[in-house]
């Protein structure tokens, strides 16, 4: 089976249950429709924001943000636990630039700190330890991202992990291109390391949400 295994009603109905963003955010949302840019959307974004605030995150870094719709959660949450830092991180200079216009705009100048550079070379050398890791990077490159991220976060910490039903992808079995074949591996690896507590979240493209013991 490929494509969209989730209704389009579904989709609509769980984003009408997020409440109002600022207009910026909603013009980041426009925009992403305009020129089918894949942001988290609201629905995903909010469920980020939700878990940054359960667990009282004030140190995320970001891996693939493009121009901060995602990042704006999350320093959403930050800003109210009292600040802290949120690392927005895209190999493209231009998709930074407007990042910070965006992310400035929302009043959030203070929290975000920004990396022109691949995501996961940039958590390298990033020092840790972090309260919350989101992965929204090429899908090949998930597997490789895994012990990066096992490393920075500190225990009892989460990642959460985007596109893990990769548009219907995964369930094709004549499916092996490259990066369905990143999402089918991480999906493997995490849900079978003693190491984490980790549950597909079937929410727009799947979130797989996992806890580091
Ligand atoms: C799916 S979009 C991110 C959207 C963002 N997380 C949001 O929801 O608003 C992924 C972005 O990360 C960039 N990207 C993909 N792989 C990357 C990598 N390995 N290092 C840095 N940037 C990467 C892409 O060019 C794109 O701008």
């Amino acid at each position: 089976m490929a494509g969209d295994p989730i209704p389009a009603y579904l989709h609509e109905y769980l984003d009408s249950l997020v409440p109002p963003r600022p207009a910026e955010m909603q013009a980041m949302e426009t925009y992403a429709k305009e020129v089918d840019f894949p942001i988290v959307g609201p629905a995903s974004g909010y469920m980020c924001y939700q878990i940054a605030r359960m667990i009282g995150a004030r140190r995320i870094f970001e891996l693939g943000s493009g121009y901060g719709y995602s990042t704006a959660w999350f320093a959403r949450a930050v800003q109210e636990h009292g600040g802290g830092v949120v690392h927005h991180v895209v190999w493209d200079e231009d998709l930074s630039r407007r990042a910070r216009d965006h992310l400035g705009a929302l009043g959030f100048a203070e929290i975000v700190k920004y990396h022109v550079g691949e995501a996961v070379q940039e958590l390298r050398e990033t020092p840790g330890p972090f309260d919350l890791i989101f992965n929204d990077i090429n899908k090949d490159g998930y597997p490789a991202s895994l012990p990066v991220i096992a490393e920075k976060l500190r225990p009892g910490g989460v990642l959460i992990i985007d596109n893990m039903i990769w548009h219907g992808r995964i369930f094709d079995t004549n499916d092996h291109d490259a990066n369905t074949e990143g999402v089918r591996e991480f999906t493997r690896r995490i849900t079978t390391d003693p190491g984490w507590i980790a549950t597909l979240v079937p929410l727009r493209d799947g979130l797989i949400v996992a806890y580091k013991k």
